[in-house]
């Protein structure tokens, strides 16, 4: 069967259209007129293999193109319009993806579901850029030619060898880095970071990242990935991972930026000496610092991560006996928030709900407690955002819903549904970031987030 390539190309840039078809010099060619009077180009490519080199060329090709798109950019009328085109050009590479994964070969399947993944995961935010964005926005224009330049990559996918396979993932590293600068910018324009004079979350947004662990392994069904919440110098970027194929937690990732994180090239890897393995993948980075549960004996542990040295304390009511209810040994779970660091347990004397309780950073204690009302084990998960603690359970196989809020400054608890997708059933991480507002998630071996909007008077 031959494969069909649709370029849909804005008609105010016929000259777009054939930079592409050139290259195909053995395939042919149908135009046609879209529905919003764009030109919509059939390409028709004979199934070949590629010589290796193809990238590189393409490479060569986009940088033309570049210059080309700059040029038609600055015709534009109406962004969007432009960009209903090229989600619809997505949507046909993703079906396009589809039909190539049929491959024997595990690795090249492997790597096409990530494919498959991050064009969902890329449509989806492009859809929400389209939204937030304003059209005489100047982000748009390097937005535009990254979805270009990501649209070639993604059609050279035939030339695929496992050499060209890692070009693409680093093309994908980059393009979504752009991605992120792109929100980051976005939300810089809005300065609520670290602004908690809201009423509460009001919705959480699509799931912005999805990726595969970096074991490349669905097998990794336990785990956590985020970011520093109050990073030292120089490690503001950094990101943790571990993910485990049971719950003990045995060591920890640290990568230098999230292209590292993509590319699974860690800068460090802390491997849990005996006596301080941890359980529960409930651990958060705070302060250059992991936190994270040990069994042996039951306690908080922290990981200096400065110095490499371990401490733990006790908390002499918590109760082992309770957990979430998508993992065992989930017993105490640590949050942190624009107000500090939390763990949240339940103890017998709660009855198994939730104690929420504010650590003490200094002294590694805890400065204060709170009693809430929801029992840990009907909980998915729970985090922390300006002192109020949600937790969260699942509606549906692909849908999670924030049910019940407490807040610490008026004791005041709430039942909610705000519901979000997930992707896969369960997730053993779930954690608020102060420094982005996002929520991070590990979801049954993949990396997700969120975006969260507070709820303005
Ligand atoms: C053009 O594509 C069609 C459809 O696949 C094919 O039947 C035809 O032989 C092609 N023509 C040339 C000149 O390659
Ligand atoms: C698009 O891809 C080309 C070739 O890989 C690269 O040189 C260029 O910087 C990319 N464009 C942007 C805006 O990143
Ligand atoms: C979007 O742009 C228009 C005109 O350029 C402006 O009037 C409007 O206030 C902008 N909206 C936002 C949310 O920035
Ligand atoms: C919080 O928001 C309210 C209403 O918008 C405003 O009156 C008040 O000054 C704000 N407080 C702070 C500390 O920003
Ligand atoms: C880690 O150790 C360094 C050096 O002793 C210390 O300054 C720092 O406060 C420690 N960090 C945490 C979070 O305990």
């Amino acid at each position: 069967m031959l494969p069909v390539l649709l370029l849909l190309v804005p008609a105010l840039s016929p000259a777009l259209a054939w930079i592409p078809v050139n290259d195909w010099e053995s395939g042919n060619v149908t135009t046609s007129m879209g529905e919003s009077g764009q030109c919509v180009c059939h390409v028709y490519v004979p199934d070949t293999t590629f010589p290796a080199n193809r990238v590189q060329h393409m490479q060569q090709v986009s940088k033309d193109l570049i210059l080309e798109v700059e040029i038609q950019i600055n015709k534009m009328v109406s962004y969007e319009g432009k960009l209903e085109v090229y989600l619809r050009d997505l949507k046909d590479l993703t079906v396009r993806v589809a039909l190539l994964e049929s491959s024997p070969d595990q690795y090249i399947k492997l790597e096409f579901e990530l494919l498959r993944i991050e064009l969902r995961e890329f449509e989806s935010l492009v859809s929400q850029l389209k939204v937030s964005l304003n059209a005489s926005s100047p982000l748009f224009n390097s937005l535009y030619t990254e979805i270009r330049n990501m649209t070639l990559i993604v059609n050279q996918l035939e030339t695929y060898d496992k050499s060209n396979l890692e070009v693409i993932r680093l093309q994908f590293a980059k393009l979504q880095k752009k991605l992120e600068d792109c929100q980051r910018q976005h939300d810089f324009i809005k300065p609520d970071i670290g602004n908690c004079n809201h009423t509460g979350i009001l919705s959480i947004g699509k799931p912005t990242v999805v990726q595969l662990n970096a074991h490349l392994n669905p097998g990794y069904q336990y785990g956590g990935w985020g970011k520093d919440s109050k990073p030292v110098r120089g490690f503001e970027s950094m990101y943790l991972y571990g993910a485990y194929t049971s719950p003990s937690v045995y060591d920890f990732y640290l990568y230098s930026d999230y292209e590292k994180l993509i590319l699974r090239s860690a800068f460090k890897r802390h491997d849990i000496p005996n006596g301080w393995i941890g359980a529960g993948n409930n651990f958060i980075v705070h302060g250059n610092a992991i936190y994270y549960q040990i069994n042996t004996p039951f306690s908080m542990a922290k990981l200096n991560l400065t110095t490499s040295t371990y401490n733990y304390r006790v908390i002499p009511a918590a109760s082992q006996r309770f957990s979430y209810s998508y993992s065992d040994n989930q017993n105490m779970d640590f949050a942190a928030d624009e107000n500090g660091l939390w763990v949240m347990y339940a103890s017998g004397e709660s009855g198994g709900k939730i104690v929420l309780a504010k650590i003490d950073e200094k002294s590694f204690g805890i400065a204060e407690e709170w009693n809430t009302g929801a029992f840990k084990q009907l909980a998915g998960n729970a985090f922390m955002a300006c002192g109020v603690m949600y937790a969260t359970r699942a509606v549906d196989v692909n849908t999670e819903e924030i049910y019940y809020a407490f807040n610490t400054k008026t004791g005041e608890e709430k039942d909610l549904n705000i519901p979000f997708q997930k992707f896969q059933e369960k997730y053993t991480n779930l954690d608020y970031n102060p420094i982005d507002q996002k929520l991070y998630m590990y979801n049954s071996g993949y990396y997700v987030s969120y975006s969260v909007r507070f709820n303005k008077k």
